[in-house]
């Protein structure tokens, strides 16, 4: 009995502390839980302690009453959004070079641009710039490309980290069918990775390496072979290439005879799934290959703008969805055009529709699947991101869409408005693991 009465003002002290650490984020709360629909909650609060949410609310509970409280008004809350497969490199081609078909656009447009990256203050001077431009479009976790090129990969962890944005990112591993500047040696790769893995190999960090073989054209089997090397030893993710055209598709089998198909040909050499796995378009992936996707766990990076782009074909997404693959959305840079995550939605529901009457498909994506695989679905590669519900890190995004909103809009079509006829203007506020990001710099030299 005693014990117990003396354990209260404890409780109420410990309490009290706990509210000091809390914040309250209050606002029009939209996000999605599961695909099919968006979970919305007016004049709402999300719970934040320690960067993760704690819980969202209707009513503020009272036990609740003591945190600080940031009210953001009538503007609408969201989960930033996660790029799960961006060509960093690339971003000074963006809006160009739209002529080609995969294989001749990477040897005339793409390889000679990432050549440069040899250049630091190159590096520099582009990779700011790149950092900063997904900032202003609300992006705060992305599984980047760099180049082979280690020094100028480390500056965008750098830029990453100063920023306090969350990435994945890939030192590029290539050895053959690329101009020699952009080879490197199997055992360069591996010392090259294995030096940026003991720099930021760190648990909780929110900049982590990610082992990039860029597809089975640009790498040999030792070169494979390293790379799933390097991926178990460390515990490390692997992004890289699938089935995107059919030219490229024709020269894998000729590259690797033994293999059932495409994925089969990464699995065997333990790059599809033995640890986290992102493949970047899968356009043709069917039968076999699907089926080993689903039963390991990989995840496809849909890029639909780099599709359309680089006439590469139409994901069938609704079909991935049905058999329950892992699916992100990318932006693909430069073989997409567009940094904005909430464009590439926009583009996947237009795919999507494409695709249907095309091919005679049950249905399409409707914008909640869309806004849930940008959110919740591609950001599960990064951990428990993309989501309001308790546990997850708060990213979030404040918007400011006043100046769409000139009539009576339901929340969920503000929300719809801002998606389709927003920009970065209207993102006035950026979170990443409860952090709000200011404006990264750029370099001028
Ligand atoms: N396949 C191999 N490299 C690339 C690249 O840089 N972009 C795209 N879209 N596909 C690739
Ligand atoms: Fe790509």
């Amino acid at each position: 009995m005693r014990k117990e009465r003396e354990a209260l003002p404890l409780e109420s002290i410990l309490m009290t502390d706990r509210l000091k650490e809390m914040k309250l984020y209050k606002g029009n709360i939209i996000y999605t839980q599961e695909p099919k629909h968006f979970e919305i909650i007016e004049n709402g609060y999300i719970g934040v302690e320690d960067g993760k949410v704690t819980g969202v609310y209707e009513v503020l509970p009272e036990c609740l009453c003591g945190a600080e409280i940031i009210d953001w008004g009538n503007k609408l809350l969201i989960p930033a959004m996660n790029d799960v497969h961006v060509h960093a490199p690339q971003y000074r081609n963006l809006g160009i070079a739209m002529d080609l078909e995969l294989l001749p656009w990477l040897d005339n447009y793409t390889f000679p641009e990432e050549v440069k990256y040899a250049d630091v203050s190159y590096a520099k001077r582009m990779y700011s710039r790149f950092v900063r431009d997904l900032w202003r479009n609300g992006t705060m976790r992305a599984a980047a490309f760099a180049t082979v090129h280690k020094e100028s990969t480390r500056v965008l962890m750098e830029l990453f980290r100063k920023a306090g944005m969350g990435a994945y990112v890939g030192k590029v591993d290539m050895n053959r069918n690329c101009p020699d500047s952009l080879c490197e040696s199997a055992a360069d790769a591996v010392r090259d990775n294995e030096e940026l893995i003991m720099e930021y190999g760190g648990r909780d960090t929110l900049v982590k390496p990610i082992i990039t073989p860029r597809f089975i054209p640009s790498c040999t089997p030792d070169m494979l072979s390293a790379c799933g090397k390097l991926a178990q030893q460390y515990g490390l993710p692997v992004q890289s290439h699938l089935s995107e055209n059919l030219n490229e598709i024709a020269w894998v089998r000729e590259l690797e005879p033994e293999s059932k198909n495409y994925g089969d040909a990464y699995n065997r050499y333990g790059l599809f799934g033995q640890t986290p796995t992102i493949m970047a378009h899968c356009i043709w992936t069917e039968g076999e290959e699907l089926e080993l996707m689903r039963k390991n766990g990989v995840m496809v990076a849909h890029c639909p703008t780099s599709n359309m782009n680089l006439s590469s074909g139409m994901a069938p997404i609704r079909t991935f969805m049905d058999a329950g693959l892992r699916i992100g959305l990318g932006s693909d840079i430069s073989g997409g055009h567009d940094l904005s995550i909430f464009k590439v939605m926009v583009y996947a529901v237009e795919v999507s529709k494409m695709h249907y009457q095309r091919n005679k498909q049950t249905s399409f994506l409707s914008l909640s699947e869309a806004f849930w695989l940008a959110t919740k679905s591609g950001g599960s590669f990064f951990g428990k991101v993309g989501s309001f519900e308790e546990g997850y890190d708060f990213d979030a995004l404040v918007i400011d869409d006043h100046e769409l909103n000139y009539d009576h809009y339901s929340l969920q079509h503000r929300l719809e408005r801002f998606i389709y006829l927003g920009d970065d203007r209207q993102i006035e506020r950026r979170y990443c693991r409860g952090i709000e990001i200011e404006e990264p710099e750029i370099a001028e030299s």
